[in-house]
């Protein structure tokens, strides 16, 4: 007689998600860039801000995520900046943490013209203690034109930044 024996074993599949405030499609091609070099290693969602809500993230438990905004009559997206706090809000509720987070900025302004307001989406996102670490800069995504297409470097540039932000998480 045979004894059978039953292995459980669990397989941590490690997840991002990627939310964007694109009208023009711009920000949303920036996010499914990010989504192509992540999705090697992990399960990728994407969204928009306006239909995403942060609880339904952090009840996700990802362990990246990345939020867009776009400068518009020199502002940064306001409904991204609201996702942010709300996702802090709910991270706290929930007490859960996120190992890694970033953003990215879509614009037309040269770059030293929005470093400032991409840095400061970066150290939104960086203040609550749930967000583990935040990617050392803002990833940047300069456009043409408003409707596009990105400046030649920009989407070979976030890639990289996928690939350096992929490296971090496996060394958390
Ligand atoms: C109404 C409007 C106002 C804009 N104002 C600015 C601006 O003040 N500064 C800037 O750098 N880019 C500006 N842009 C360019 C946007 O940042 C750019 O089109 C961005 O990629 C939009 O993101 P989306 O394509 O994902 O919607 C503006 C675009 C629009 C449509």
């Amino acid at each position: 007689m045979f004894d059978v024996l039953l292995v459980n074993f669990w397989v941590y599949i490690m997840k991002v998600w990627i939310v964007h405030d694109s009208n023009l499609g711009n920000g949303e091609i920036l996010a499914k860039t990010l989504g192509k070099t992540f999705e090697k290693d992990m399960e990728v969602n994407i969204g928009h801000v306006k239909k995403i809500d942060p609880a339904k993230v952090v009840a996700d438990s990802p362990d990246i995520v990345v939020v867009g905004a776009a400068v518009r009559a020199f502002m940064t997206s306001f409904t991204s900046k609201k996702w942010i706090r709300r996702l802090h809000k709910e991270l706290k509720k929930a007490n859960k943490t996120v190992k890694i987070g970033a953003t990215f900025l879509t614009h037309i302004m040269p770059e030293k013209m929005v470093a400032g307001r991409g840095n400061r989406l970066n150290n939104l996102l960086a203040k609550s203690p749930n967000v583990t670490s935040v990617y050392s800069e803002y990833l940047d995504g300069r456009v043409v034109a408003a409707e596009g297409p990105f400046e030649d470097y920009v989407l070979g540039e976030v890639e990289k930044h996928a690939v350096e932000i992929l490296k971090l998480l496996k060394k958390k």
